[in-house]
C-alpha cells in the first residue's frame, strides 16, 4: 500500500484508525505505534529505522486524519438502569458533559426507557443473526436494536453504563450484548464496532462488590466485537463524587485520543 492509498483509507469512510494502525504496523515492521492527537496534525510515531515508506505514510496519515480530527466525531453512550434519577444515570450524564466539552457530538440512548427486547435464540439458536452474513440479516424483534447499530457503526467512539447486578451488567445491558454481538460478530462487512474506542463503567450502589466482574464481563463483551476499551471505571456511592468527573475526563480523553496505544 503507497503512502496515497493509507490516506484514501482515512478520508474515505471517516477515520478508519484500526485499519490505519495495521496498515503502519505492516509497513513499519514493527509491533507498535504511538500517535498524539492532542495537537493537529496529529503524530505518528514509527520507530527510527522503520522503512522510508512507512515513514512517508505515517507522515500522509498524520496530514489526512489532522483534517478529519478537524470534523466534530459523534459518540454514543449507552445506559442500562430502569432507575432514570439514580447513580447510572449520573454517570451517563457525566460522559455526555465531557464529550460536549470536549466539541464532539454524545446521544445518550438508555436502552431501559427504550425497552430493547431480550434475544429470541431463534432457530435452535443459529438464527439469521448468527450465521455469516453482510449485514442484512437483522434481529426478527422490531425495536431499537437496528437504530444502536447503525448509530454505534457511524460514531467515533462507545461509552456503556450499567448498573452493577450480582456482579454482572443489568439484564437490559445483557440483552443489549447478546443480541448485538449475534448479529455484528458474524457481519462479513466488519461489526458495527471494530476498532471504536470504548469506555466501560459500572455503578454499583451496594457495597461495591462484583464491580470489577461487571467490568470484566463488559471487556470480554468488548473484544467479542471489535472495540477496543480505554477506560474502565468503577463507581461506588463511596467514590461518587470524584468518579463522576473521572468519567467526564475519560469522556473528553476519548474524543481527543490522547496517547492511546493501539495493543497488538
Ligand atoms: C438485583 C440487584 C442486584 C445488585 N447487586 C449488586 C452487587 O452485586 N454489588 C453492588 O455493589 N450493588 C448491587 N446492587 C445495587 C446496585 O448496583 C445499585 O442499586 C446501583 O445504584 C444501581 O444503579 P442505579 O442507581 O442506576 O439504580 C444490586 C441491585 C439490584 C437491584
Amino acid at each position: 500500500m503507497t503512502a496515497q492509498e493509507l490516506t484514501d483509507i482515512i478520508y474515505g469512510a471517516g477515520v478508519n484508525f484500526s485499519k490505519v494502525f495495521d496498515e503502519l504496523l505492516t509497513m513499519a515492521q514493527c509491533d507498535e505505534i504511538l500517535y498524539d492527537t492532542s495537537e493537529t496534525p496529529f503524530r505518528f510515531s514509527v520507530p527510527a529505522n522503520a522503512q522510508a515508506a512507512a515513514q512517508a505514510a505515517a507522515q500522509a496519515a498524520a496530514a489526512a486524519a489532522g483534517s478529519a480530527a478537524n470534523k466534530p466525531g459523534s459518540y454514543v453512550i449507552i445506559t442500562a438502569s430502569p432507575n432514570t434519577d439514580g447513580l447510572t444515570a449520573a454517570c451517563g450524564k457525566a460522559a455526555h458533559d465531557g464529550i460536549v466539552n470536549a466539541g464532539g457530538k454524545a446521544e445518550l440512548i438508555d436502552i431501559s426507557a427504550a425497552g430493547l427486547k431480550a434475544c429470541l435464540v431463534c432457530k435452535d439458536g443459529w438464527g439469521n443473526c448468527c450465521s455469516p452474513h453482510d449485514g442484512k440479516a437483522v434481529c426478527v424483534i422490531a425495536d431499537i436494536l437496528p437504530e444502536l447499530q447503525t448509530k454505534i457503526r457511524a460514531s467515533q467512539g462507545i461509552i456503556l453504563v450499567s448498573p452493577v447486578y450480582f456482579g454482572q451488567p443489568s439484564e437490559r445491558m445483557k440483552y443489549f450484548f447478546d443480541r448485538f454481538r449475534r448479529c455484528e460478530a458474524n457481519n462479513k462487512n466488519g461489526s458495527a464496532a471494530a476498532g471504536k474506542q470504548i469506555d466501560l463503567i459500572a455503578a454499583a450502589g451496594g457495597s461495591g462488590n462484583g464491580t470489577t466482574s461487571c467490568i470484566a464481563e463488559m471487556e470480554t463483551w468488548s473484544q467479542h466485537v471489535g472495540a477496543i476499551p480505554k477506560d474502565r471505571i468503577a463507581v461506588t456511592r463511596f467514590n461518587r463524587d470524584m468518579a463522576l468527573k473521572f468519567i467526564e475526563d475519560a469522556a473528553m480523553r476519548m474524543v481527543a485520543g490522547r496517547f492511546f496505544r493501539r495493543p497488538r
